[in-house]
């Protein structure tokens, strides 16, 4: 019998492509373009051996419930997966797949996209343009600060962190991290130091966030965090909206407290339009783009697609979450 599978939007990619076409897998794919709403996704799940979701769907103990007790394996196109309640699926012996990896180096682009854009008031300049308002050239129209020579911090020196780090060399900045354990190793090639998180804070000029979202880090760069700060520094974060306390952000940017902030990720995913954040020339908000080319969301399907294939037939997932 073929396994029966729901996929919670189309994906890119050969692997989803012959998925679609193997008679062994029933595939029902969600149709639209945003997320199943809640109900259609407790709905679509009943019954099925394998989930493929996105980091808009929220997997709990509800929805595996409702898929019963067959669900075998729950595979996220996505590195992070704090959407996922992991230890009720291993509770339950459902596999969680992941896509680490192939989408680091696109993700450090956008945080250094982030970190010229909010450095050099990119968005700004160009708004200013496009609204007319290039009149003449004068000496500090649209002054921003130097990105080569300052120092970075680097909160979370994973893969994607030292990806950040790695493109800080051309610009000849001092780089900082911050890590649970020393990372050593990578931290002599890359030429960082490291840090305890308030000396991190009070160094750097751009404080590049890039540690997964858990309990742990939750509001990790809270009004506190903010306030060690400098004044003329900067904040990136492309990890996850959570981590920082936006209202102690809009505070901190409101008052002076810290200079700019690029973010690619928001507490509330979409950014809500009344959000005093986009009310803020200093602020540059992407749509949590950060993987999103197309070659590596491309990749990130595929290596979806195999951990589901992988949990359907029972074996070990090549790229497995652990609790
Ligand atoms: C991830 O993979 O966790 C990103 O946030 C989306 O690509």
């Amino acid at each position: 019998m073929a396994h029966r599978v729901f996929v919670t939007r189309e994906l890119p990619g050969e692997g989803f492509a012959s998925l679609l076409t193997d008679a062994a897998v029933e595939v029902d794919v969600w149709p639209q373009d945003g997320p199943p709403p809640r109900a259609a996704l407790l709905e679509r799940v009943r019954g099925v051996d394998g989930l493929v979701c996105l980091i808009t769907d929220r997997v709990d103990a509800d929805v595996l419930d409702a898929a019963g007790p067959q669900l075998r394996v729950v595979s996220a196109m996505a590195v992070g997966v704090d959407n996922i309640d992991v230890a009720e699926c291993a509770s339950r012996g459902i596999a969680v797949g992941n896509t680490p990896g192939v989408l680091t180096e696109t993700t450090a682009d956008i945080a250094w996209a982030l970190i010229l854009a909010a450095g050099r008031r990119i968005v700004e300049a160009a708004e200013y343009v496009k609204g007319g308002e290039w009149r003449t050239w004068s000496p500090t129209q649209l002054a921003g600060v130097d990105v080569h020579g300052a120092t970075l911090g680097v909160v979370g020196f994973g893969a994607i962190g030292q990806a950040v780090a790695r493109r800080a060399q051309g610009f000849g900045m001092r780089v900082l991290y911050w890590n649970r354990t020393a990372r050593s190793d990578e931290a002599g090639e890359l030429g960082a130091e490291r840090r305890s998180f308030d000396d991190l804070l009070a160094e750097s000029d751009f404080v590049s966030v890039n540690v997964a979202l858990t309990d742990e880090t939750r509001g990790l760069i809270d009004a506190s965090a903010l306030s060690r700060m400098k004044s003329s520094a900067i904040l990136v974060n492309t990890a996850r909206g959570p981590i920082v306390d936006e209202a102690a952000l809009v505070e901190a940017l409101r008052e002076g407290r810290i200079a700019a902030a690029g973010l690619d990720v928001t507490a509330v995913e979409p950014l809500p339009m009344e959000s005093p954040l986009l009310t803020m020339r200093n602020v540059v908000v992407l749509p949590h783009i950060g993987s999103a080319s197309l070659s590596t969301r491309c990749k990130m399907a595929d290596m979806a697609v195999a951990n589901l294939r992988a949990g359907l037939a029972g074996g070990p997932l090549p790229n497995a979450v652990m609790v």
